[in-house]
């Protein structure tokens, strides 16, 4: 009873949860014919410019009609598909990762929980962003492991404010969360401040959690660095998936890899565990891990350059809009993923109490659903999602162009 009280606090509300109570509010509102934009969901499939490869599309195709991916896979994942993987990002890296370090998950949703249980034991914690990802946080409830949030500063691209971190931990700490690219907040961050997070997991003996499920997708000054990099110097679980970077998040398929040179996270005991979460868990469809190899090896940079090349455009798009309304501001424009935190003033606004308020009325006023920052831990901020086609993103920021300046004082 208790616990069921626990996960059902608002902290712990889902992002799909809270989407889903605007758009009912939409429906239930609704007295003109103004077609609704979301830019509250990370799902940028609804839109044709955001169309996967070619490649990709032709490889789960084929793998499918070959009929010999109907069976079982290895519950950690086909061998090719760990290979490939492990080919895939030591690309990036000083060293090589092996498939064992490879674990195959149904998307990254599934490789935070594959991380968030195998680390659970009686009194742990975890330190998590603010703002951040709620799955983590709902994770770590499920597990009975204390969230511990640490703030990401929006002054300083939303680095991490590592004095936090080392305040906030104890010898109950198991890891901490980094996400970069982030989201919600856009940032990407240096090899310097990815480095500085290594070390501090080093002081405090514990294992970096790096979300890397938009791993590349970067078009600002600052270049995609893996955590992994400094596997050497704290060890580091990376997750990552096919989602975001190939535009399938319906495909779960995802990995949780080990990049950990040294293997002092790789004991027997690590490993076996893993192993035997994995078989609790079962991995994605066959055919489409059997797909994997041909979908990395075969998808054009061309395509990757065109999904970075619209991702800039709509931030810029959003940038330039959200310049233009008094009671938003933007402390730091995006470089990478698909979404950016703007921050609220509502004592510039006449009849809004806060961020939720203010994006209930947007929905039924204009049709726009945004997501309010409480649901990812700050209120009175939004989080916008830029990976929207071009016009209706432009559309969906004049309404809310419009929605402030009625509501403004
Ligand atoms: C989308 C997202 C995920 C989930 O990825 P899936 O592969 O769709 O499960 C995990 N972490 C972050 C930060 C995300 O934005
Ligand atoms: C919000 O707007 C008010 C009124 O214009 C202003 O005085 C205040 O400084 C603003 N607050 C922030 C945090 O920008």
């Amino acid at each position: 009873m208790d616990d069921l009280q626990e996960l059902e606090a608002p902290r712990n509300i889902t992002i799909k949860g809270i989407l889903g109570l605007l758009m009912a509010n939409i429906s239930s509102g609704k007295d003109d014919s103004k077609q609704v934009i979301s830019l509250g969901m990370g799902d940028p499939t609804a839109y044709s410019c955001f169309y996967t490869s070619s490649a990709a599309q032709d490889a789960v195709s084929s793998a499918l009609t070959s009929a010999n991916f109907n069976g079982y896979s290895p519950t950690v994942g086909l061998p090719q598909t760990r290979k490939a993987v492990a080919e895939y990002l030591s690309l990036d890296l000083p060293y090589d990762l092996q498939s064992d370090d490879v674990y195959v998950t149904a998307g990254c949703t599934q490789a935070i929980e594959i991380a968030l249980s195998i680390l659970a034991r009686p009194g742990a914690n975890i330190l998590l962003p603010r703002p951040g990802f709620p799955i983590y946080g709902l994770c770590a409830a499920f597990r009975h492991v204390e969230a511990r949030y640490f703030d990401l500063v929006p002054e300083k691209q939303w680095e991490v404010d590592l004095r936090a971190v080392e305040d906030l931990a104890d010898h109950n700490t198991v890891a901490m969360v980094v996400i970069n690219p982030g989201n919600p907040c856009g940032n990407v961050y240096t090899y310097q401040h990815l480095k500085e997070i290594a070390e501090t997991a080093k002081r405090l003996g514990i294992i970096v959690i790096s979300d890397e499920v938009y791993g590349h997708l970067a078009f600002g000054d600052t270049p995609f660095v893996p955590m992994g990099v400094f596997g050497s110097v704290a060890p580091v679980l990376t997750l990552g998936s096919l989602s975001k970077r190939w535009l399938v998040p319906g495909w779960r398929l995802g990995w949780l890899v080990t990049n950990d040179p040294d293997g002092t996270l790789k004991t027997p005991k690590f490993v076996e565990r893993l192993k035997k979460y994995c078989d609790i868990c079962g991995g994605p469809a066959t055919f489409i891990q059997a797909a994997v190899p041909a979908i990395i090896q075969g998808t054009q940079d061309v395509f990757f350059r065109k999904a970075i090349s619209i991702l800039k455009q709509t931030s810029d798009i959003c940038c330039q809009r959200i310049k233009e309304i008094r009671c938003i501001t933007c402390p730091c424009k995006p470089q990478g993923s698909m979404a950016f935190m703007v921050k609220l003033n509502v004592s510039m606004l006449k009849d809004i109490s806060d961020d939720i308020d203010f994006c209930f009325k947007l929905a039924k006023e204009e049709s726009v659903i945004i997501l309010p920052g409480i649901a990812v831990g700050l209120k009175n901020w939004l989080r916008i999602t830029y990976a929207v086609e071009p016009t209706c993103l432009d559309e969906a920021l004049k309404r809310l162009k419009s929605f402030c300046q009625r509501h403004s004082v």
